[in-house]
């Protein structure tokens, strides 16, 4: 798998129409990072997690006590991001560095989580890390996922899909991944944050979370992950993005 974070260089958004971009929108807990990596990885393409920059922007907020209303102050320290991504064979992911240290396990926290979701409803902090998200759509191709890539950041992309569950099957897949880390944390709690991230996501001005009108709706809540993926695959092989091995 190519992993777009970690080994791309950002370049300008003006031959961005050649390069096909498959974009993956939904609430939280939806299943998106993980079949947006087993699609890249099937196709051979680039991916982006456009969600951990807006993790690392709040890490860096709370490192720096930089109110997460201040849009001016984290404007700025959007743009000057000081982010690395490493490929993580292990786990076929990427590892996640700010300012020279790996924060991977912090940065996915419910914590973290909500933080980001308050920075970016800001706009200048959204249009602050619009080109950099632009750049990694390089060839073959790139896979992103987050929350505006088909309605804002890649408009054009010919595979949009919009990835979502109830709240009850999303708390209780990161429950059990939290569990599998050998963290705690209540069911009842974590249902209480997704909800409140997706009212906030939703309900937002600036690029709220909602399917684009030419999105591929997936409701994933009874679905395995193989039977998402097997579905997105079968929309690149009928649009023709891509040789496929259904
Ligand atoms: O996807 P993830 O849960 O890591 O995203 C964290 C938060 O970042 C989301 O709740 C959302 O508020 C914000 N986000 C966004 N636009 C994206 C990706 C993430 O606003 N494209």
């Amino acid at each position: 798998m190519r992993l777009g974070l970690s080994v791309l260089s950002e370049r300008k958004t003006s031959t961005l129409s050649r390069v096909p971009v498959i974009t993956i929108d939904g609430p939280g807990g939806a299943g998106k990072g993980t079949v947006a990596k087993r699609v890249a990885s099937a196709l051979g393409w680039h991916l982006l997690d456009s969600g951990m920059i807006y993790r690392l922007l709040a890490l860096a907020s709370i490192i720096h006590k930089v109110a997460a209303d201040n849009e001016a102050s984290l404007a700025s320290i959007a743009a000057a991001l000081d982010v690395r991504f490493v490929a993580d064979d292990e786990s076929e992911g990427v590892r996640a560095w700010l300012e020279g240290e790996d924060v991977t396990d912090q940065v996915r926290s419910e914590d973290v989580g909500l933080v980001a979701s308050k920075v970016a409803a800001l706009p200048a902090v959204r249009s602050a890390l619009l080109d950099r998200q632009r750049g990694f759509a390089q060839a073959p191709g790139l896979v992103a996922d987050g929350r505006d890539m088909g309605t804002i950041v890649f408009t054009a992309a010919p595979l949009k899909v919009y990835l979502t569950a109830s709240v009850d099957a999303r708390a209780d897949r990161r429950h059990k991944q939290l569990l599998e880390k050998g963290q705690s944390g209540s069911l009842a709690r974590l249902a209480e944050a997704i909800a409140a991230r997706d009212k906030s996501d939703m309900e937002r001005k600036v690029a709220p979370l909602k399917p684009a009108p030419d999105a591929f709706y997936i409701d994933s809540t009874d679905m395995s992950i193989d039977e998402v993926c097997s579905a997105i695959l079968e929309q690149v092989y009928r649009r023709k993005l891509a040789e496929v091995e259904l």
